[in-house]
């Protein structure tokens, strides 16, 4: 995983290492009390000489020294074209964990544990009014959200669609019974431009995916957000979607790449709104 320095990179992997131990230090002062993450104490005890550590590790120092938060979908997808995340395939596999997944009140709730965190951080960021999920499962993602964005303190309302609704109730989410490829009869646009910004459409149906994304896009304001989870095999929907029908999204790499490169489902997919 790790490989000796050679003559040529040695000048380069001293600078990047000061630089990221300094930004780290930093963070840690100003945003940790001091502590640091594992990442961090990682870092921080690396020493200029050896090695160089592993591809996902080293991009993660890497991104450190990046301050582009939102990017476009296109050159992501372009320059990773062949490794799509930094996670490797038995991380990924492991996230749902081996004994049939995690649960939220006492439902099946089908979200790897990255995604997991990746949402708790997103709902205490945004703080939205409204979300949309396509895909509802269980019925534990919707509640899951709704429990969440309560305990946050923001009054949100989930709306949750599926072709087969459960059988619970809410104060927060409705349960909404259909197929997604009547997705316009389902949830007309005329409903959707009242409901209470910020929005996050969540897209976890695996169906109809570029119909879902040019329905909802179509009344998404600044700020408003998409999630297309599962995406390793939607990047030509996404690319489509965003070349043929809106292309004022970028992805947001405080959630795509929290984890390493794309350490999530989303690949590439967690998008954002913008005033184009
Ligand atoms: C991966 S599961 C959703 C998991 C859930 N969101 C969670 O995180 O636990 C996908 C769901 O999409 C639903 N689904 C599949 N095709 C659909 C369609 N055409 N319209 C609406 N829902 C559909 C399935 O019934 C299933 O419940």
């Amino acid at each position: 995983m790790s490989k000796k320095i050679d003559q040529v990179t040695a000048t380069k992997w001293k600078r990047v290492l000061a630089a990221v131990k300094q930004i780290t230090q930093k963070r840690m002062i100003e945003k940790q009390l001091g502590i640091g993450t594992y990442f961090d104490n990682w870092v921080l005890s690396l020493e200029e000489s050896q090695v160089i550590p592993s591809q996902a590790l080293l991009n993660g120092m890497l991104a450190q020294l990046n301050d582009q938060r939102f990017c476009d979908f296109k050159s992501r997808y372009r320059r990773r074209a062949t490794t799509l995340s930094d996670l490797s395939q038995s991380t990924v596999i492991l996230s749902q964990g081996l004994k049939g997944g995690l649960s939220w009140s006492g439902l099946s709730l089908l979200k790897s544990a990255f995604d997991l965190a990746l949402y708790v951080r997103l709902l205490d960021e945004i703080r939205p009014s409204t979300i949309i999920e396509i895909g509802s499962g269980s019925g534990a993602s919707a509640i899951f959200f709704a429990d969440l964005c309560r305990s946050l303190g923001c009054a949100c309302h989930v709306t949750s669609v599926d072709v087969r609704i459960p059988q619970i109730e809410h104060p927060d989410v409705t349960f909404v019974e259909g197929d997604c490829s009547n997705i316009a009869r389902l949830m007309p646009i005329s409903q959707l431009r009242t409901v209470p910004r910020p929005l996050i459409v969540i897209e976890d149906a695996h169906q109809c995916v570029k119909e879902v994304l040019c329905h909802f896009s179509s009344i998404m304001l600044p700020g408003d957000r998409f999630v297309v989870e599962d995406s390793a095999d939607k990047q030509e929907i996404i690319q489509s979607f965003l070349c043929d029908i809106d292309s004022s999204f970028l992805v947001d790499t405080a959630y795509t790449d929290f984890f390493g490169f794309n350490g999530t489902s989303a690949i590439n997919s967690f998008l954002v709104k913008i005033d184009r």
